[in-house]
């Protein structure tokens, strides 16, 4: 079965964060701006997925659901989709990404434990080490001619003396998708300094074709550190609003404590659509799953030649999963600094400074860089290419329309 891709939903309107005109004034000044900021895509999910939900409707009552089907369901969805196999007894079921790190990161560290972490980071990170308060240690990943990358050798020297590892894989913001070497590097020093590692791989079904996504317990096998993954459908099968997500333990010992105090705290089992939903996904979503991974990388490719050949200052930072990438801006900063200090009332001071700059001269929202780890990332920003090719075309528009303008001032 095919699934069109071309025409974005639209979503205006609607209760979706993306498109709610007071998150678009906050981000970028502009209420009226297009939303391609936050990691929801607005395309449609698949037809498996609008039906269970419509069932559960017609039937009319939403009672408690039984969904032991849903661990076996990911279970096989893993093996399928990475080859990679599951322990039934490591795996526990969390409700929803963030929320199942920070359980893990209270259970496995403690207070002023040191957590390296690489930098551009996803910000809940940054919040989630600061706000429990452990003390983040950063490692700037290196930039190179087509992106970002992680030096081994900085890598070493930054981790000293840090307890654990949050680390997120394929990378947001940057894309990256690590190799199989890397991970084993990675892995290797953390087992030889007893370092947990915390993965978070909700975008690890999204490598786009020809990169292959590692997951870190397939990689951990041959090497035996203390490793702790997550992963979910929300991002996979564009169902980022249900909330749930596994937890996937390198030993039964470690999956039982996180079990206890998920008992203790009554966090079991998930709702009833969410179920629905990512059981659905997962038992009958592959194929979707595949071609959604090639019409990002055709929107992508698509945003590479634009930048190319029509707004060369801008120049992409390519990953090589999801949907969301860094743009870097510095051709254009020290012009945007200008028109700031010419029209103030357009921007909010140093705040999210190149955010307000499209937002305001090309009406489109995108993250700013400093929301990923401060003034460092400053001439970045994110773009989420996440939609039809309807709407990519008007955020391409917008990125001309802004950079016309710095021509022309
Ligand atoms: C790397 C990463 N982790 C976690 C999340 C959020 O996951 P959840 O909504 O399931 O907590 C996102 C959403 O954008 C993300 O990009």
């Amino acid at each position: 079965m095919s699934h069109d891709f071309s025409h974005s939903v639209d979503r205006a309107g609607s209760r979706a964060e993306k498109w709610d005109r007071g998150n678009i004034a906050g981000i970028c000044g502009n209420a009226d701006a297009l939303p391609f900021w936050v990691a929801d895509m607005d395309l449609p999910v698949s037809d498996g997925i609008r039906q269970a939900l419509e069932d559960e409707a017609r039937l009319g009552v939403i009672g408690y659901r039984n969904s032991s089907a849903l661990k076996p369901a990911f279970i096989s969805f893993m093996k399928e989709r990475h080859d990679t196999v599951l322990d039934e007894d490591h795996v526990a079921f969390a409700q929803g990404m963030l929320h199942a790190i920070a359980l893990a990161m209270n259970i496995f560290t403690k207070e002023g434990d040191r957590i390296l972490l690489p930098y551009p980071s996803y910000h809940p990170f940054i919040d989630m080490i600061e706000d429990n308060g452990r003390v983040i240690v950063p490692y700037h990943m290196k930039r190179t001619a087509e992106g970002f990358t992680l030096d081994p050798d900085e890598w070493k020297a930054a981790g000293e003396g840090c307890q654990a590892i949050l680390f997120c894989s394929p990378h947001n913001p940057t894309g990256i998708v690590f190799t199989d070497s890397e991970l084993e590097s990675i892995l290797t020093l953390a087992r030889d300094r007893g370092q947990l590692v915390l993965c978070d791989e909700i975008h690890s079904d999204l490598a786009l074709p020809g990169f292959r996504h590692i997951p870190m317990v397939k990689a951990n096998e041959r090497i035996g550190a203390d490793v702790i993954t997550f992963a979910a459908a929300s991002k996979s099968f564009n169902i980022a609003g249900e909330h749930c997500a596994f937890a996937c333990f390198s030993s039964k010992e470690m999956k039982e404590r996180y079990e206890k105090v998920e008992k203790r705290l009554h966090l079991t089992g998930p709702g009833y659509s969410v179920a629905s939903m990512a059981e659905m996904a997962y038992l009958h979503g592959l194929e979707y799953n595949r071609q959604l991974c090639r019409h990002l990388e055709r929107n992508q490719n698509r945003l590479e030649e634009f930048l190319r050949t029509r707004c060369p200052e801008l120049k992409l930072c390519k990953g090589h999963a999801s949907f969301i990438v860094f743009i870097d801006c510095s051709a254009i900063w020290d012009k945007v600094v200008q028109d700031r200090q010419k029209n103030p009332q357009l921007y909010d001071g140093d705040h999210f400074v190149l955010s307000h700059f499209f937002g305001q001269r090309g009406g489109i929202c995108m993250n700013d860089g400093t929301w990923f780890g401060g003034d460092e990332y400053r001439c970045y920003v994110r773009f989420n290419f996440g939609c039809g090719e309807d709407l990519l075309e008007k955020g391409l528009e917008g990125l001309e329309k802004a950079v016309r303008f710095i021509r022309e001032s």
